[in-house]
């Protein structure tokens, strides 16, 4: 079994979670996040915050993500630059949904560089594509906290209320059956050849991620702790 890590035992670089819809990203980049205290970084999460504040950047956003496409690099790489800016992420940080584009991670590359990160580590969430509906349409977020279940695979104690912190769980608009096929098609077509360039540096590892929470989150954990 994989030893959890030495307190105060540092990420100092930047981990990159990269796989399709569903697939399991921001399940397995909380929990890295939270055992080595390291901020997570979510562009959904902060996309959809904008969304709910009704911020100007959020009613740019909204109508693209409820079609399922990629919001604008104008607004996701500011977001970026200003969220890395911040203290917390002095000791490292871990990227759920970004980069999504190989001109975003060639922007990113450029940014870790000026801040004097390490190349970044990417975790590579392999999965059979018919796993990936059931996933998308059972999930469901803690409207407080941000905790995901689901309601087929990881269901709360209490239907509609977190186990953490009693919070209403909420289904997000852009995981109706309906949307689910624009952002698989998003993926393939702009997401997907981010493997094959984060391959090409060598610093891609391959996890199968339709194994269980814990198997998955075991195995990124020993790569993130081997080639650190
Ligand atoms: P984003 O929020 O990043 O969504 P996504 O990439 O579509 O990924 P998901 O959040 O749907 O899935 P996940 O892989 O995190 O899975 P999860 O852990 O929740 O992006 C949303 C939108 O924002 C985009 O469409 C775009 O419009 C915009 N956007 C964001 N970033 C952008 C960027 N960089 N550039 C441009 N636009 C951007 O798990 C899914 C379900 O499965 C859950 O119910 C969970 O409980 C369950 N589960 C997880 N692991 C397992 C397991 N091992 N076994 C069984 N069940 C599991």
């Amino acid at each position: 079994m994989t030893p959890d890590i030495r307190p105060h035992e540092k990420l100092d670089r930047a981990v990159i979670f990269l796989g399709p819809p569903g697939a399991g990203k921001g399940t397995q980049a909380k929990e890295l996040a939270r055992k080595f205290s390291a901020p997570h970084l979510s562009t959904g999460d902060m996309l959809r915050e904008h969304v709910a504040q009704g911020t100007s950047l959020g009613q740019r956003a909204q109508p693209i993500m409820g079609r399922g496409e990629l919001v604008p690099d104008s607004i996701v790489l500011r977001m970026v630059a200003d969220r890395i800016e911040r203290p917390d992420c002095s000791h490292g940080f871990v990227f759920d949904g970004f980069p999504r584009t190989v001109a975003q991670a060639q922007w990113l590359g450029e940014l870790l560089k000026q801040h004097g990160f390490k190349p970044p580590l990417v975790v590579h969430m392999v999965i059979d594509p018919a796993l990936l509906l059931r996933r998308i349409t059972g999930r469901r977020t803690c409207k407080v906290g941000g905790e995901i279940y689901n309601v087929y695979e990881r269901a709360p104690k209490v239907e509609g209320r977190c186990d953490s912190d009693g919070g209403e769980l909420e289904q997000r608009p852009d995981d109706r059956e309906e949307i689910v096929g624009p952002r698989l098609a998003a993926y393939e077509k702009q997401t997907a050849p981010l493997a094959a360039y984060y391959r090409r540096l060598g610093r891609l590892r391959d996890i199968d991620a339709s194994k269980s929470v814990d198997e998955v989150g075991k195995g990124i954990l020993d790569f993130v702790r081997e080639t650190r």
